[in-house]
């Protein structure tokens, strides 16, 4: 495992940076960047003669259908939106929690998981029940089960924790949600690309990503599955492409897409769309599953580096309760400063609250990670 699985053609920064951060804003794919950009400047010359009716009614399809395969469902499953927030938003407004119900979360989750459901809690007087962590940021699965009751409404989680890259098993998690009647809701955006996703194994109900971490696309673009059910529902945000025939333009006639569509509300930067598409479909051309290896024998061999060095891990032991994020304090030392010193060293990673999350990615190697332990122990 000496090489990159993604080329410095492609991602041409990995050359110049020891980028560990897709856990921030991963490297874009560059032809994906490339497509964006085209779009943009067929627009500025051309307007609707580069971009017809036609195509805005399609626009997004490539991007739904690249969604599709990475997710394993069919391709009337999907829906696209400028974000994970808003098309978490809209899903839940959707469901609307019933008063008296309550909603099981964790503490480490991403704020965009939870807060939809928090703000639709407050409205409905549903309750919010969190699942706390340890001192290492990890969260014990069995007591999220534990908090599943037969009044619950909604499971929501970060597939993969954005702090310390803890891993859930999607299947444990619908399958208990499904025992008491509730609905499994997944944010994949710390996961998605990095870690295989099949809805067809898992069960869940809904997931929901944005694309500019481990999916290697822009700003401005995410993507959500929903199950057969909750694309029958109203969606909490519903605009002029909600409607069947996106140009029937009827103000007081509302006829809903008859598939996950309805949850694609309006226009967007929609030539991030295409940037998206093409770094989907590059990644699923390698596989996930390769990059999921790749990844796990590289975050592995930091995560033991790290340690050597004297720094405390956090998250959980399990490897296989892990992704490629690593979360780590350095004793005796202050991380905002050990942070910066860091960039100054060229190992570009985030500081985040107490600790340095570092999150390399397809386009790192073994080299790069040894260069940026030396760089840390210089540092040290
Ligand atoms: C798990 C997770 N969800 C959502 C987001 C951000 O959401 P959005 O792209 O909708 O702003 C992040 C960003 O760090 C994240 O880690």
């Amino acid at each position: 495992m000496k090489s990159r699985l993604g080329s410095i053609e492609v991602f041409p920064p990995a050359d110049k940076y020891i980028y560990m951060d897709a856990a921030s804003v991963g490297l874009t794919h560059s032809k994906g960047a490339t497509a964006i950009s085209n779009w943009q400047k067929d627009l500025a010359e051309k307007g609707t003669v580069a971009f017809t009716e036609k195509d805005e009614v399609k626009c997004l399809d490539n991007l739904n259908n690249a969604t599709a395969k990475l997710f394993n469902t069919s391709v009337s499953d999907i829906a696209t939106a400028s974000s994970e927030t808003v098309l978490m938003s809209s899903l839940a407004w959707a469901v609307m929690p019933p008063k008296g119900s309550n909603i099981v979360a964790t503490e480490t989750s991403h704020p965009s998981t939870t807060y939809p459901w928090m703000r639709v809690a407050e409205h409905s007087g549903s309750e919010m029940r969190w699942a706390k962590a340890d001192q290492s940021l990890s969260i014990d699965p069995d007591e999220i089960e534990h908090l599943i009751d037969e009044n619950t409404s909604v499971v929501c989680l970060s597939h993969v924790e954005w702090g310390t890259g803890q891993v859930f098993d999607l299947k444990r998690f619908a399958d208990a949600a499904h025992k008491n009647g509730a609905i499994c809701v997944v944010d994949a955006t710390q996961s998605a690309g990095q870690i295989p996703i099949d809805i067809r194994i898992s069960g869940v109900d809904a997931i929901a990503t944005s694309t500019y971490k481990w999916l290697c696309g822009p700003f401005g673009t995410g993507m959500m599955y929903l199950s057969p059910e909750l694309q029958k529902l109203s969606p909490g945000i519903i605009g002029w492409r909600s409607h069947r025939d996106m140009w029937d333009f009827q103000a007081d006639r509302l006829e809903y897409v008859d598939s996950a569509k309805r949850y694609e509300f309006g226009t967007m930067a929609y030539g991030t769309a295409f940037g998206a598409t093409v770094s989907t479909n590059y990644l699923l051309e390698i596989s996930i599953e390769k990059i999921a290896e790749h990844n796990r024998k590289i975050s592995m061999h930091l995560l033991d580096g790290l340690q050597d060095l004297g720094a405390i891990i956090l998250g959980p032991k399990d490897p296989n309760n892990r992704s490629a994020i690593v979360a780590a304090r350095f004793p005796n030392k202050d991380s905002a400063d050990f942070a910066s010193t860091l960039e100054k060293a060229n190992v570009i990673a985030s500081l985040r609250r107490d600790f340095i999350r570092f999150s390399p990615h397809l386009y790192n190697s073994i080299q790069d990670i040894d260069k940026g332990l030396e760089a840390i122990k210089a540092v040290i």
